[in-house]
């Protein structure tokens, strides 16, 4: 049978765990190959070598402009091109608005916002010389779309994410590029535990009760899991696709709806 990504060359920023490691085993899955490309080179060739030969893995921080241009350039030349990217890689952290660190700001800005932003610049320079179009998905959040009283500079951030998709989306379309975006709502895994940690420090509770809470509060009735967010994100990268241009979809379980 062939897969919905035959063929096709996808970069996966932060996709040596969580989110970015389901959505690479399913575009494999689907007849991709794909650069599993994360800060953590350790963890990225574990994760590609445990996904099997067309998962690589390719040293990435989306921090670094130079470090953005190499990574693009290894796909380019491991693959002949890049058909797709998820620009998955991000940063959490929460604190009361009067507490909200510089630091905290500007490094959750960094990778968040101009990591997303210069990836997907480099990402479009290398579609467009090429001349076939391709795929960008950007992963956005429910935090973008409503402020949460702690988590301000992640909201902030994803807010952002949701408005570079449109201005992308807009820009990139006259050569054939479509950039999308998902909205996951609370996605169990390690990110979760860091975050439930956090909010047990700062709302006082014990280790577990955030996670239990918003699981039960989403209309689903359950977390979602990384797997929940792998049909969206084929989807967003297939010819089934080319009609759509600067959207973001929520896929939460129901906790959002626009
Ligand atoms: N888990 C959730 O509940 C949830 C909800 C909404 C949105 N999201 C979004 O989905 C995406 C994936 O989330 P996740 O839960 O899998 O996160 P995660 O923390 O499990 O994975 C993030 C990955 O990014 C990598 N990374 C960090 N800094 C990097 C850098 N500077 N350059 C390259 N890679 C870097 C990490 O090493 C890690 O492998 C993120 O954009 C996140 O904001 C997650």
């Amino acid at each position: 049978m062939t897969g919905r990504l035959q063929g096709k060359s996808a970069l996966i920023t932060g996709s040596a765990r969580g989110i970015g490691r389901a959505f690479a085993e399913a575009y494999v899955r689907e007849g991709a190959t794909v650069a599993i490309a994360d800060i953590n080179f350790e963890r990225a060739s574990q994760t590609a070598a445990e996904i099997g030969n067309e998962a690589y893995p390719v040293l990435l921080d989306v921090t670094e402009q130079a470090s953005i241009d190499a990574a693009v350039k290894a796909v380019e030349e491991k693959t002949g091109g890049i058909d797709i990217l998820i620009n998955n890689a991000a940063l959490f952290d929460l604190a009361p608005i009067v507490e909200i660190t510089r630091e905290s700001y500007d490094r959750l800005f960094s990778i968040n916002v101009a990591g997303s932003l210069f990836t997907l610049q480099a990402v479009a320079k290398s579609m467009i010389a090429r001349g076939k179009g391709g795929k960008i998905v950007n992963m956005a959040s429910q935090a973008g779309r409503r402020g949460e009283a702690l988590v301000a500079v992640y909201c902030a951030t994803k807010a952002a994410i949701i408005s570079l998709t449109q201005s992308a989306g807009l820009d990139l379309i006259k050569h054939g590029i479509n950039v999308n975006a998902i909205a996951p709502g609370v996605v169990d895994g390690e990110h979760w535990d860091g975050v439930d940690a956090l909010f047990a420090r700062y709302e006082n509770r014990p280790l577990g009760e955030k996670k239990r809470l918003v699981g039960d509060a989403v209309p689903f009735g359950r977390m979602g899991r990384a797997e929940d967010l792998t049909g969206m994100a084929i989807f967003l990268a297939t010819a089934e696709a080319d009609y759509i241009v600067a959207q973001t979809y929520n896929v939460d379980g129901g906790n959002w709806m626009s």
